[in-house]
């Protein structure tokens, strides 16, 4: 892919020194010995003294090299100092419970295949500096919630604007006809009330008056395994129902010439529809609604390559590739992540939406499920996510792709 935030490895093998460090803190005897043994270095070498500079004073070269790229990460604002420790750095902006969040202006490429990249950064930082033709961006945004996941998130007050403003140089790169597609929350009440905000109708307007995205759909992402809320007005005062859905909204820039191929994700016809196929038609003429529909003898004859799906996903939350990333966290003592979508989800846009080759995007990236997705599908993606645990966890979902490269060792 051809972007600038290429780095050296070493930067992400410090900045991952760090991170698997206690509480992010290291001294620099500790960060020379795990680097060095990252490199494959032995302490012979690490420790070798040979003179440097016009004056010939015997130093360790590959301590000066590690304190280069050490400094760096501390003018770029990666870590900081720790107060009244000499020689004693951490990771910056230790986010929530035992994450760490990429300070501002940081990007490192935490993996990469052959066909797509996951960025350690803000995606503010990413996307306004880069200008390759995007032909969907679909993204799971942290939701409005009163109590926010570890990870952080807006106040209902910020949304529309933080939605927008993410979104704004995204869509300044979307193809003619691209489209974005947010999975948002309908779970959003009022203060105190049963009553649900319109914070989806107010986004949905700016979205259409200060980016010009029109409204393609509002597909409900329909869930019966989700645990029964919202719980104080569902379960205890009972004047709600138990959600079962998510909304997915899907945008585009031009509807006139919209990407989108429901023959790219056709179903299996149902069983009675076979035997329709297979009789040649209904065999029986009937009007319906004033005439406004009609079965002829040969409705549903027509033998097609598959069923249009309905404008409702169902997707339970059960999905290997999730299972798979808690194995790998739980193994590497990485913190959960606590919103994961299934794969599925991903999957069905970039089928629906884009061309194998075309490029998709992920600004609030997560655990990489849409590049997990397009990179199966043959995509090419760029997803961003700023706290560097989610991305160490992702990393293990790629290793057998082509093209596999890590910072992370
Ligand atoms: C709802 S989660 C996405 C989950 C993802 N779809 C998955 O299946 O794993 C939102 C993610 O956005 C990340 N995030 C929030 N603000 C961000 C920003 N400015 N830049 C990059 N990532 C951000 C959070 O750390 C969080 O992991």
């Amino acid at each position: 892919m051809n972007t600038p935030l290429r780095q050296i490895n070493l930067f992400a093998d410090i900045a991952n020194a760090y991170a698997e460090a206690p509480g992010g803190v290291l001294d620099n005897a500790s960060l020379y010995a795990v680097v060095a043994e990252g490199m494959g270095t032995t302490k012979e070498a690490l420790d070798a003294r040979i003179p440097i500079g016009r004056a010939g004073v015997p130093r360790s070269t590959i301590k000066r090299k590690i304190r280069w790229y050490q400094q760096t990460l501390k003018q770029l604002g990666i870590l900081e100092h720790v107060p009244g420790a000499r020689g004693v750095w951490q990771l910056s902006e230790k986010a929530g419970k035992d994450l760490h969040r990429a300070a501002t202006g940081v990007t490192l490429v935490a993996f990469n295949t052959d066909l797509g990249v996951a960025i350690w950064g803000a995606h503010q930082d990413v996307f306004r500096r880069f200008d390759e033709p995007i032909a969907l961006c679909i993204s799971s945004p942290p939701y409005p919630l009163r109590k926010a996941r570890d990870y952080g998130g807006p106040n209902e007050r910020r949304y529309v604007d933080f939605i927008c403003a993410a979104l704004e140089p995204i869509v300044r790169s979307l193809l003619p006809g691209g489209s974005i597609v947010l999975n948002l929350s309908g779970d959003i009440f009022e203060s105190k009330k049963p009553s649900r905000s319109l914070y989806l109708e107010r986004l949905v307007l700016a979205l259409n008056d200060r980016l010009g995205l029109a409204l393609m759909d509002r597909i409900p992402w329909v869930n019966y395994s989700k645990p029964p809320a919202p719980t104080y007005w569902a379960c205890v005062n009972r004047v709600q129902l138990a959600t079962a859905y998510e909304p997915l909204y899907w945008f585009t820039n031009d509807p006139d010439h919209v990407r989108a191929d429901n023959r790219r994700v056709l179903e299996a016809h149902s069983a009675q529809h076979q035997r329709l196929m297979a009789l040649g038609g209904e065999g029986r003429s009937v009007t319906y609604g004033n005439g406004a529909y009609r079965i002829r003898p040969d409705s549903f004859g027509r033998v097609t390559a598959g069923r249009i799906p309905r404008n409702v996903l169902e997707r339970g939350h059960a999905c290997s590739d999730t299972k798979a990333y808690r194995r790998q966290a739980q193994a590497l003592g990485l913190p959960k992540h606590g919103a994961i979508q299934p794969t599925s989800i991903p999957d069905f846009f970039i089928r629906f939406l884009t061309e194998p080759g075309e490029l998709v995007v992920d600004p609030f990236g997560g655990t990489v499920k849409t590049g997990l997705a397009a990179e199966r599908l043959g995509r090419r993606w760029l997803v961003t996510e700023w706290m560097y645990e989610y991305l160490r966890g992702a990393a293990e979902m790629f290793t057998h792709f082509a093209g596999f490269q890590s910072a992370f060792g």
